[in-house]
């Protein structure tokens, strides 16, 4: 279909020329003489206006078009005579793709994001969604970009797997053994040599014990891909399928790997204000009045870089009642790392050489034998939005802290094999998307950056 689209018409208007125009009506107004219809074709936050001149048009004609209808407008483009827009479409015919009754759930504006929600098939035609899922996609490309200007190598890693990477057992298992009438071994435990893979298998939590396999082969890997946590964490901040971005690089040592993390970030929010300005400006307007400071006041800013030990003692001095206490050992929660960014520092930090004990068994350790090097970027509004380390390339020190972890060498022994042959000092880091899209977008809660958010109880769509 020839199909001009409204964003390009915005671009570079070409006054006084034919244009077929393809969208959903938001809003139909007028009178007897003329009717105006809004319209958006998805291209652009910004709908069009389109004029039909009622000497031209019948009521009837005009009677199904109404919020929610699908059409297709061809008509010249001419200066707006009236205020809000600078050029609008005077409607020469009319075609009519599809009705919308007044059962259509989005009729008015103003819905609240809960409800939203609900109707998270249609969502994505409201100016919210329409411009959260833009700045998505750009935030997506712009991911790729960084790492292949750079010559990072793009690596797919398996979604379905045997082994854990981040030890914390919260893995969707996968398996196609009738769970009504499960196989048994003569002791009594499920069968897994009569499952599809012969084995236990799940939904991998992170790609990078593979990405590091890339790595110390190419250089350079990236991966972005889904990954399952089946943690019941209800959070703002908590998915259960999310995305995300793991760098993995060779000849990296954890200076290296902040550097890049860094850069990373700030590259991405940069691309997103540059090509997303208008879709950035609305949901600034509509949600959040500092959000714009706020991305670009994390460009201005080096990120502050400090140990987790020095993190402790400035939120234990505080004076602040934390819901969850705080002292050497704990792990932080976000209440804690928006205190350090937000309130202490008032920016990014860079929190490093966590102890060993509250981080996955693959990071290097340090000589202290009680803190790993471990990266975690803290953000403000998010709390942590990377996680990453330096990773221990010494196969003995690795091989002692998989058996004091009690992983089992079956899904290992590849991995160490990394370490066995040619190994490097290596370091990698994995970014959330969608808490990096809540980031740029403003959003609060992690359900309205992703088309089809699945949380605990809700797989829905
Ligand atoms: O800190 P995490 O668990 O680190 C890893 O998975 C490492 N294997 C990464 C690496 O070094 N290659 O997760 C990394 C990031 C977090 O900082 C957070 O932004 C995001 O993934 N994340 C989640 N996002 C949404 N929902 C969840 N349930 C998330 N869990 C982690
Ligand atoms: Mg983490």
């Amino acid at each position: 279909m020839k199909r001009t689209k409204i964003s390009d018409i915005f671009a570079a208007p070409a006054l006084d020329t034919t244009v077929d125009v393809m969208g959903w009506v938001r809003t139909r107004r007028g009178n007897k003489y003329v009717q105006f219809v809004a319209l958006n074709d998805g291209s652009t936050i910004r709908n069009l206006q389109i004029v039909f001149d009622m000497s031209r048009f019948s009521d009837e004609q005009l009677k199904p078009v109404t919020t929610g209808s699908s059409i297709h407008v061809r008509g010249k483009l001419v200066e707006s005579q009236g205020k809000g827009q600078s050029v609008e479409v005077q409607a020469e015919e009319l075609t009519i793709f599809g009705t919308a009754d007044e059962t259509y759930p989005l009729q008015k504006k103003g819905h609240t994001l809960e409800f939203l929600r609900e109707k998270a098939h249609l969502r994505p035609r409201t100016n919210t969604f329409g411009a959260v899922l833009r700045v998505r996609s750009a935030l997506a490309f712009a991911i790729h970009k960084f790492f292949q200007d750079k010559g990072f190598f793009y690596l797919n890693t398996p979604l379905i797997t045997a082994s854990d990477c981040e030890g914390a057992g919260a893995m969707f298992q996968v398996t196609t053994l009738p769970l009504n009438d499960l196989p048994r071994t003569d002791d009594g435990a499920v069968d897994y040599s009569r499952d599809f893979f012969g084995k236990p298998t799940a939904l991998t939590v992170s790609g990078q014990l593979e990405g590091e396999l890339g790595a110390t082969a190419l250089g350079a890997i990236y991966t972005f891909g889904p990954t399952f946590r089946a943690e019941n964490s209800n959070t703002p901040r908590h998915l259960s399928e999310f995305w995300m971005i793991e760098p993995e690089m060779a000849f990296y040592d954890i200076t290296d790997n902040m550097d890049l993390a860094e850069e990373f970030v700030k590259y991405c929010i940069r691309y997103a204000l540059d090509t997303c300005r208008d879709d950035i400006e609305f949901l600034a307007e509509h949600y959040d009045k500092e959000l714009i400071g706020r991305l670009e006041g994390v460009l201005k800013q080096d990120f502050v870089r400090l140990t987790y030990t020095e993190g402790v003692e400035i939120l234990e001095k505080s004076g602040r009642k934390f819901e969850f206490p705080v002292h050497w050992g704990t792990d932080l929660q976000s209440e804690h790392e928006r205190y350090l960014v937000e309130e202490h520092f008032k920016r990014p930090v860079i929190l490093t050489d966590y102890p060993k004990d509250i981080k996955a068994f693959y990071m290097k350790q340090n000589p202290d034998g009680r803190t790993v090097r471990a990266m975690d970027v803290l953000f403000p509004t998010i709390g942590e939005i990377i996680g990453g380390s330096e990773r221990e390339a010494d196969y003995g020190k690795l091989l002692q802290r998989i058996e004091e972890l009690d992983i089992p060498m079956k899904d290992m022994w590849w991995y160490l094999d990394t370490r066995r042959f040619g190994t490097v000092p290596h370091s990698g880091f994995g970014l959330g998307f969608e808490r990096l899209v809540l980031f740029v977008t403003g959003m609060t809660n992690i359900r309205d950056v992703i088309p089809f958010p699945r949380t605990p109880n809700n797989a829905e769509f």
